[in-house]
Formats: structure tokens, sequence, C-alpha cells
């Protein structure tokens, strides 16, 4: 299987960004773990703070590859456009957030994305990555 992983804005500073929310390790170290952990699926990861870009990689990849682990950070919350991506491609999309956004602030209550999204996993850590990725690998 392919899967692909796509981290949205500010996911980059993973490790540094508010570590009482999002943790102490980077993607990178957490990644490679994955990797290692899954052999026999390809992995592939793109990170970007820029929308048009996620949506470049969206359309790239989500006609072929099997499925999409998508944390689209703060665009979950607004972008209309990663939703019309979304429900484009044919690859189901797993949304994903490390913090549990209902926890939080009333406007990360709302995601744009979950209606077209198959599924969503929020507020395990890092782990919620690897939650996803077991979702895909034994999907139906
Ligand atoms: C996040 C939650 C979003 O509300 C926030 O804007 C992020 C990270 C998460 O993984 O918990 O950037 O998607």
């Amino acid at each position: 299987m392919k899967i692909l992983i796509l981290n949205g804005p500010n996911l980059n500073l993973l490790g540094k960004r508010e570590p009482g929310i999002y943790g102490s390790r980077g993607f990178a170290d957490y990644y490679d773990e994955l990797v290692r952990s899954y052999p026999d699926t390809e992995l592939s990861y793109y990170q970007s703070n820029i929308e048009g870009e996620l949506i470049n990689e969206l359309h790239q990849k989500g006609y072929t590859w099997d499925g999409i682990i998508l944390n689209a950070g703060a665009y979950t919350h607004t972008s209309i456009a990663l939703r019309d991506a979304i429900s484009a491609i044919t690859a189901p999309v797993v949304e994903v957030h490390i913090s549990n956004v209902h926890q939080r602030e009333a406007f990360r209550h709302q995601s744009m994305i979950s209606a077209v999204c198959k599924g969503v996993i929020c507020g395990f850590g890092l782990d919620s990555y690897r939650l996803a990725l077991e979702a895909l690998i034994h999907q139906k």
C-alpha cells in the first residue's frame, strides 16, 4: 500500500511549537519510527505552510495512492479549497489532529474537511498518525 502523510501549516515546528499541546518530539524522528514499524507499507511525507501546495500534493497522489493521512493544521477550520480537493480525489483521506480540538477554543470545533474525509482521529498526540495508518491499512 502507498500512503501519504500530509502536514499543513506550522507542523514543521513540531517539537518546539507549544510543547504543552503538541509534545516535544519533532515529526522527522516520529516519521522515521513509523517507516521502520511498517516495512510493508510505502509511506511518503510532505509538509507545507502553503495551502495551494497542499492541494497540489492531494491532486498528485490522490488518484493513484491508497490513502492519505491529512493534518491540515489551521486550514482544517477555514479551507473550502482543501475540502474541494479532498472531494475531487479518489483516495480515502483520514483527518488527523495531534491535540483534541474539541477540548480547545470554539473556532477549532468546526472542520471544513471532516464531512468529506473517511474518518477523523484526534487527541492522541503523534500516535494519532499511527492510528490513522492502521485505519487505512485495515479499511474495508
Ligand atoms: C492541529 C489542531 C489545529 O487546530 C491547529 O491549528 C494545528 C494543529 C492538531 O494537530 O492538533 O495547527 O491540527
